[in-house]
């Protein structure tokens, strides 16, 4: 059975939820602002003010002094092993209370709510918790299961436009990778309306199908590394944007990681140049250009040290078509090179 569940009354979901979870002490994690843009939504009298954890908003505090924090605040209050942690917020908090809980009294129960679109769409399923530490992203973690996920799109209203984009990202991803409707669907969507019907649908389409993905392949050996795609450019993109302490997101980078990633795609699997065009213009159109300019040589040292690699150059996962991947593609570097020539403000 799925574990995640989708609702328009998360007051009503919650309550049942809890009452068949048969938890203990209930406690809630949130960052700071989804304590005050989140929390009210809630409103559920078992949830007194000395059970709510709340951490300091921001990437940089997904780290091991938080989850100490949490700990501290657990034992303090007396919580047993039939305690139940709800993670209220972005991928950062359900993440950090993922780990928190897989490893408090040997592991309690955990539900994630999550309220941002990128972890309704992709920290919402696959089970991996985590913090950075030592200056690395998610370097310690747990797969560890929650009871269960609730995706309730009346979070969005509050999220600002460039955390929606973020999230946009990977459905358009999602899009790429499963084909047909969803991703006609997306790429005739002008504005990101959180309210349209037809959206939520994606929403729900984008989570189930990495649900599927996830679930033929848990441990990321096979099938689970196409959801890789855009993320090799991405990821270096993104280390590039951190260096240079830009306002650049996650879903920024993938975005335009999928148009150099695509383009790879055109060189190497004969992807279609028409389609390719297409997402291209409509990313050029939604994502804002970033600031800071780049080097091909900076992005390609940055990809070869990518964890996907196996000593055999930089992998990547190309599609043949809309709906079709192909993992574990190793390209030159003259490929690699001609391909980032297509992002904008590259040398
Ligand atoms: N476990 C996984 O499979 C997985 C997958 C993708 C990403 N992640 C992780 O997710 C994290 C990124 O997630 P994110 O983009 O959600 O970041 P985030 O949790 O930091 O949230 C982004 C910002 O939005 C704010 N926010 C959250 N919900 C809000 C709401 N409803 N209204 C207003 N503001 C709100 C947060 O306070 C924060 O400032 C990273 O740490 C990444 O490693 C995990």
């Amino acid at each position: 059975m799925s574990l995640v569940l989708f609702t328009s009354d998360i007051r009503a979901e919650l309550i049942r939820l809890l009452e068949k979870c048969e938890a203990g002490q209930i406690f809630i994690l949130m960052d700071e602002n989804t304590s005050h843009d989140c929390l009210p939504v809630l409103n559920n009298d078992k949830i007194t003010p000395e059970h709510l954890i709340v951490v300091p908003a921001g990437e940089n505090h997904k780290s091991l002094a938080s989850v100490e924090m949490i700990w501290r605040r657990l034992s303090e209050q007396g919580a047993r092993r039939d305690a139940l942690l709800i993670n209220l917020g972005g991928g950062m908090v359900t993440d950090m209370g993922g780990f928190a809980a897989s490893c408090f009294k040997r592991g309690i129960k955990f539900i994630n709510i999550p309220t941002t679109l990128l972890a309704q769409i992709d920290a919402s399923v696959g089970g991996k918790t985590g913090i950075d530490f030592n200056g690395l992203k998610n370097e310690i973690g747990t797969f560890s299961l929650p009871e269960a996920v609730i995706i309730a799109p009346c979070f969005l209203k509050t999220l600002p436009r460039r955390q929606l984009l973020s999230g946009f990202a990977e459905m358009l991803k999602h899009g790429l990778l499963s084909g047909g409707r969803h991703l006609r669907k997306l790429l005739t969507s002008r504005e990101i309306d959180t309210s349209d019907r037809e959206f939520l649908c994606l929403v729900e389409e984008s989570v189930n199908f990495k649900e599927r993905v996830v679930k033929t392949d848990p441990t990321e050996r096979g099938l689970r590394k196409i959801l890789n795609f855009g993320h090799t450019v991405g990821h270096a993109l993104e280390s590039i944007a951190m260096r240079e302490q830009a306002e650049f997101y996650h879903g920024d980078a993938v975005a335009y990681g999928i148009i150099a990633e695509l383009y790879l795609s055109v060189l190497k699997m004969g992807f279609s140049r028409d389609i390719y065009n297409r997402v291209r213009q409509f990313i050029l159109d939604l994502y804002p250009e970033y600031t800071f300019s780049l080097s091909s040589e900076l992005l390609y040292e940055r990809m070869l040290h990518d964890k996907k690699n196996q000593g055999k150059g930089v992998n990547f996962t190309l599609l043949e078509d809309i709906g079709k991947p192909v993992i574990d593609n190793y390209c030159s570097r003259e490929e690699i090179m001609t391909a980032l020539s297509v992002l904008p403000k590259t040398d």
